[in-house]
C-alpha cells in the first residue's frame, strides 16, 4: 500500500493517460472545489468536455481558478493529463509563482488496462489510438518530473495501488 503524505498546501499535478483513473482518484482523495479538471472545464466553457477545440479557453479558466485558490493559501489539484512537458512547465511555474510545492501524482498504468478501459466508456469520442501515444509520452517523462521541479514524485503502477493508496496531510 502506498500512502502519501502532503503538505496542508501544494499544487498537485495528476499525470496519466486517458482512463487511467486521475478523476476518480481525485474525488476518491480530495475535496470537490480542491480538484479543477480540465474536462470539466472543457465543459463549462464550451457546453461538451470532448470538445478539443476549447482546450485553450478551458485551461485558461482553469488557470485563473488555480490563482484565486493558490492566492488563499487553499490545495489544488489540476486533473489533465499531463503527459506533455509544456502542460507540466506551466503548473511549475504557476507553482513557482506562489511559492507552493508542486506535488506530481502519476498513474502509470499497463497500456492494456488503459485500452481496455477506453472500450468500455461512452463518454470518450477520441479514438483508441491516442492512448498508446498518450502512454509513450509519459512513459518519457518519468524520469524528468524531478529535474522538472516537482519536489514530490509519486507513481503508482498498477490498479491495485492506485485503489489503495492513501492520503495524509502535513502542516
Ligand atoms: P480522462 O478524463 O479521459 O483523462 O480519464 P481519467 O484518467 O480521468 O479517468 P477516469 O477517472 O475518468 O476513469 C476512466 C474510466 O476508468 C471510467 O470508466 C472509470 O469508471 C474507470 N476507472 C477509473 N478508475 C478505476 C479503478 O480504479 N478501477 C476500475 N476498475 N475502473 C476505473
Amino acid at each position: 500500500m502506498t500512502s502519501i503524505s502532503l503538505p496542508a498546501f501544494c499544487l498537485v499535478a495528476l499525470i496519466g493517460a486517458s482512463g487511467s483513473g486521475k478523476t476518480t482518484f481525485a474525488h476518491a482523495h480530495f475535496r470537490p472545489g480542491e480538484v479543477l479538471s480540465s474536462d470539466a472545464f472543457r465543459l463549462m466553457v464550451s457546453g461538451d468536455e470532448n470538445d478539443q477545440d476549447a482546450t485553450h479557453d478551458a485551461f485558461e479558466a482553469l488557470y485563473f481558478v488555480a490563482r484565486q485558490r493558490l492566492k488563499r493559501g487553499l490545495l489544488t489539484v489540476i486533473d489533465a493529463t499531463n503527459v506533455q512537458a509544456d502542460a507540466r512547465r506551466r503548473i511549475v511555474t504557476l507553482a513557482k509563482e506562489f511559492d507552493v510545492l508542486p506535488v506530481a501524482l502519476v498513474l502509470d498504468l499497463p497500456e492494456g488496462v488503459l485500452t481496455e478501459r477506453h472500450r468500455a466508456r461512452s463518454d470518450r469520442t477520441f479514438g483508441p489510438h491516442v492512448i498508446p501515444q498518450q502512454v509513450m509520452q509519459l512513459r518519457r517523462s518519468l524520469g524528468k518530473l524531478q529535474a522538472e521541479g516537482f519536489r514530490q514524485v509519486t507513481v503508482l503502477h498498477t490498479p491495485e495501488e492506485v485503489e489503495t493508496a492513501t492520503f495524509t496531510r502535513t502542516r
